[in-house]
């Protein structure tokens, strides 16, 4: 086992590091300039893929989050209205699906049967499926109408890391995909994101080569912590919720995300001395105000005696005067920015369960794939 761990103590620390080589590997070949992609297995004509008015994503844990991330590329570069559902919730609500609806169902084994339940549900209501999954000809890519596969390779440590990233870009090639085959037009903005999306392997690498602090804060400060916050905004929110799930999931703590503007309509009553403070900054140079947003409520969480752990792009400033412990991302596109900023969390998540002598591998009470509903 020592030697499959290839001199990494976990298997998640190997999967955190193998994770530039899994961007590159879903993106190879598979983007044209025109931002056009080939699909693994299509049983759906491009036809199909224009009269959708409608996409709803199902999956449960992790993948639900690469699902969340999803939609904001999606609605942003396609205009379908998408919605992101919990796999387990879905059919108990009795959505409206018919065939002009896109189901994409994300599962890195293709086996969980919340996941799967719920793309049968869609099925029978004449729903078109697409799946996103790491695992060749297991049930879910079987039973859909088209697949995209992400190459992660297998994965090992119960808490998915590397299987995420993979997601995270498949559902960017989708929605470029979408976005091509209906002619959208603005054929300069998918090349641009095209070549931004080349640049990731490289920038996800980048963070990976300076985690050590973010290793020694996690020792340092986080190991005793009873409670930890997470916030983000817009792709930030998934990632600020990503992060939580892996705090609990390896550390056994109480870690919670939420939507920083959320955060002063209750969450904030829990802030505290004792509750440090998780922020996803989005980019400076992104949409709107959001990144003055974010800063303001990082503000309101130190004011109230938060710690401040802050997640920001090289060269953002305004940021260093309310971080307690800055941990520094590349410069990246906003809507690709998980690509990059959920390094930090994973890393963060894994240090402080090791820190604690936890089985960062195996957590209590999870499994890797839930194949009962
Ligand atoms: C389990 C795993 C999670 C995973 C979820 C969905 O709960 O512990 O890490 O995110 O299942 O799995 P899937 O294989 O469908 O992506």
């Amino acid at each position: 086992e020592a030697a499959e761990k290839g001199g990494y103590d976990w298997f998640m620390l190997k999967e955190i590091a193998e994770q530039p080589a899994v961007v590159a590997d879903t993106l190879r070949g598979r983007l044209t300039d025109t931002g056009q992609i080939v699909l693994d297995e299509v049983r759906l004509s491009d036809q199909d893929l224009r009269d959708v008015t409608k996409i709803f994503i199902i999956a449960c844990g992790t993948s639900a989050y690469a699902g969340m991330i999803a939609k904001y590329a999606i609605e942003h570069w396609t205009r379908i209205p998408c919605e992101v559902e919990l796999a387990s919730e879905f059919r108990y609500r009795d959505p409206v699906l018919d065939r002009s609806t896109l189901v994409i169902a994300i599962s890195q084994s293709g086996e969980t049967m919340d996941t799967l339940m719920a793309l049968r549900h869609a099925k029978d209501q004449h729903a078109r499926i697409l799946a996103i999954c790491n695992t060749i000809g297991s049930t879910i890519p079987r039973e859909s109408d088209a697949v995209l596969y992400t190459r992660a390779g297998v994965e090992i440590a119960v808490a998915s890391t590397k299987a995420f990233l993979a997601q995270i870009v498949a559902c960017y090639l989708i929605a470029l995909h979408l976005a091509s085959v209906r002619g959208v037009k603005w054929g300069d903005e998918v090349s641009l994101i095209v070549n931004q999306l080349r640049e990731m392997p490289g920038k996800v690498d980048q963070v990976l080569d300076t985690m050590q602090p973010v290793r020694d804060l996690a020792r340092e400060h986080l190991s005793d912590a009873r409670q930890v916050l997470f916030i983000g905004r817009h792709v930030g929110f998934p990632v600020a919720l990503e992060g939580a799930l892996k705090l609990k999931e390896l550390a056994y703590i109480n870690a919670e995300g939420f939507a920083a503007g959320e955060l002063k309509h209750g969450p904030i009553a829990l802030i505290g001395q004792d509750t440090p403070v998780v922020a996803i900054v989005p980019s400076p140079a992104g949409r709107d105000s959001l990144h003055g947003k974010v800063i303001s409520n990082i503000q309101e969480v130190r004011a109230r005696g938060a710690k401040t752990i802050v997640i920001a792009e090289e060269g953002d400033e305004a940021v260093v005067p309310f971080a307690d412990h800055l941990v520094r991302v590349p410069r990246t596109p906003t809507l690709l920015a998980p690509l990059v900023t959920t390094v930090p969390l994973q890393v963060l998540a894994c240090e402080v369960a090791a820190s604690k002598g936890l089985d960062v591998d195996q957590p209590r009470n999870l499994a890797k794939s839930v194949t009962v509903e």
